[in-house]
C-alpha cells in the first residue's frame, strides 16, 4: 500500500462503514452499544451512524467498507506524554530496583536533568526521528489524538525545539496533537539555588514567546518537593491565564502539595497523577469540571503503593482519564490498551470508566471535547475497528496489540499492517 507523500494520498475512508458493532457510549456517556450498525464518512467527518437498515438512501449510493462485525470505538486519545526527548534512562530504573526512590535519583543528578542533557544535545531533527517509532507504537493500537509536552529543555531554544518536534509529528502523521509547554518541569543546572528567577524566565520570556510563534495550546507545572512551589506554580498560572493558555497540573503525585485545588481555582483543564489527592483537592476539582487524570504506568513504574483515590473521584463525580504518562524516567509505556489494563487491575476503575479515560475524558482533558472522543456527526472521522467480540477484551488482553483497523481524520491510517506516515 502507498505510504507516502502526505496524508492525503493515504486510502481514503470516504463511504458507509457497514457491518460494524459500535461499542457501548461510542456516541456519548450512556448510550448502548449498536449490532449492525453503519458509520457515513465524507469529506474527513462524519455525516451519519446508526443501525445499518436505517441507513437514508441518498447514501446508498456511496462506496462501502466492510467491517466485517468489528467492534468500533471512537478514537482513542493519549492526553499525557512526554514523548519528545533525547536519550533513555534505563539506569535509573536498575537504581531503583536496586532500592533507590525516584527523589534520591532526582537529587543525585540523575532524573528529569539527565534527560534534559540528552534533549539539549539532540538536533530538533534527531528528536524527530527518535519520537517517530514512540508515536508509531501508540497509532498502531488506535490513538488519533495525543497531548505532548515540553519540560526537557528548559530553556528558550529548547523548548522550542521540543514544541516544534511536536507539531511537526501531528502533521506527519496526520494525527491531532495538543501540545503543552511544561517549562516549569524541573530547575536547570544553570539555575540551580535561583528557582525563583526561573520561573520569572519561564513567566516573562519562554512563554510569551512560544506562545506567540504558535507552539503552546496549554502550560503544566510540576508542583511537588522535587519540582516547584505552590506559589510557583500559582506565578506559572498566573502568567499562562494573561495570554489566554488553558493550564493543567502535575499535582499529588509524591506528596499532598495542595496543587489540584490551585488549579481548579485556574480552571485547570486536568489534574494529572494525583495519587496523594485530598478530600479538598477533589471538592474543588467537582466545582470546576476539572478532569484526573490517572498515569497508572508511572505508578507502576515506580512500584508506587499509594493509589490515587479512585472510588471518592467516582463518588464526587470527577471525570476520569487515563494515559501513558510516557518519559523516559517514570513510565517508559508506549500502549495506552496496557494502560486501559492497569488503569482496571490496579486502580480498580471498570472497563466502561476505563475506555472513557481513553476516550471522552481524556477529550475534555486536552479541550477537545467538542470534536473528540465520540464518534458524532459533523465531527472529524475518527474511529477504531477492532478485532474483537467483547469491549472487555481491550482491557483484559495484556500486550496482545490487536491488529485494528484506523480511520483517522477520515483516511484508513492503519490497515492491520502498519502506520502510513507522510515522509516514508
Ligand atoms: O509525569 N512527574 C514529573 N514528570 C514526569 C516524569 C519525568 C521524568 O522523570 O523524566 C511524570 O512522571
Ligand atoms: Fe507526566
Amino acid at each position: 500500500m502507498n505510504a507516502s507523500l502526505s496524508p492525503d494520498s493515504w486510502p481514503s475512508a470516504h463511504g458507509v462503514w457497514h457491518h460494524l458493532h459500535l461499542a457501548p457510549e461510542a456516541l456519548g456517556a450512556g448510550t448502548t452499544a449498536v449490532p449492525d450498525a453503519a458509520i457515513v464518512v465524507e469529506q474527513g467527518a462524519i455525516s451519519w451512524v446508526g443501525k445499518y437498515a436505517d441507513l437514508p438512501d441518498a447514501y446508498r449510493q456511496l462506496p462501502l467498507h466492510d467491517g466485517h462485525g468489528a467492534l468500533v470505538t471512537p478514537g482513542l486519545i493519549d492526553c499525557h506524554t512526554h514523548l519528545v526527548y533525547g536519550g533513555q534512562r534505563a539506569n535509573e530504573f536498575a537504581l531503583r530496583l536496586a532500592g533507590a526512590s525516584y527523589e534520591e535519583v532526582a537529587r543525585a543528578g540523575g532524573g528529569i536533568v539527565s534527560s534534559v542533557k540528552a534533549t539539549r544535545e539532540a538536533s530538533e531533527d534527531d528528536l524527530f526521528h527518535a519520537a517517530v517509532p514512540r508515536l508509531q507504537a501508540l497509532l498502531s493500537e488506535g490513538v488519533c489524538a495525543i497531548e505532548i509536552k515540553s519540560g526537557y529543555g528548559l530553556s528558550l531554544e529548547h523548548e522550542r525545539k521540543q514544541l516544534r518536534v511536536a507539531r511537526r509529528l501531528g502533521e506527519v502523521f496526520g494525527v491531532t496533537v495538543r501540545t503543552t509547554f511544561l517549562g516549569a518541569h524541573a530547575l536547570p543546572p544553570e539555575f540551580a539555588g535561583r528557582s525563583d528567577a526561573y520561573i520569572r524566565l519561564v513567566c516573562e520570556e519562554m512563554m510569551p514567546a512560544l506562545a506567540a510563534e504558535g507552539l503552546v495550546d496549554a502550560v503544566d507545572v510540576f508542583c511537588e518537593t522535587i519540582g516547584f512551589t505552590l506559589a510557583q506554580t500559582e506565578q506559572v498560572f498566573q502568567a499562562a491565564q494573561a495570554l489566554g493558555l488553558p493550564v493543567k497540573l502535575h499535582a499529588e503525585q509524591l506528596s499532598d502539595m495542595g496543587g489540584s485545588a490551585l488549579a481548579a481555582r485556574y480552571g485547570a483543564l486536568s489534574c494529572d497523577h494525583i495519587e496523594h489527592l485530598s478530600a479538598e483537592g477533589i471538592a474543588a476539582m467537582r466545582q470546576t469540571g476539572t478532569v484526573a487524570v490517572l498515569l497508572p504506568g508511572a505508578y507502576y513504574t515506580l512500584r508506587d503503593t499509594h493509589m490515587p483515590p479512585i472510588a471518592a473521584l467516582r463518588a464526587a463525580g470527577v471525570p476520569m482519564a487515563v494515559s501513558t504518562d510516557h518519559n523516559p524516567g517514570t513510565s517508559p509505556a508506549l500502549s495506552l490498551l496496557l494502560m486501559v489494563n492497569m488503569a482496571c487491575t490496579l486502580f480498580r476503575m471498570t472497563v466502561p470508566e476505563a475506555l472513557a479515560g481513553v476516550t471522552r475524558h481524556a477529550a475534555q482533558a486536552l479541550g477537545l471535547q467538542a470534536t473528540h472522543g465520540r464518534i458524532a456527526v459533523g465531527w472529524p472521522a475518527n474511529f477504531v475497528l477492532w478485532p474483537l467480540g467483547d469491549v472487555a477484551e481491550l482491557a483484559y488482553w495484556l500486550g496482545q496489540r490487536p491488529a485494528c483497523r484506523v480511520v483517522r481524520q477520515g483516511r484508513l491510517a492503519v490497515d492491520g499492517m502498519g502506520v502510513h506516515r507522510s515522509d516514508a
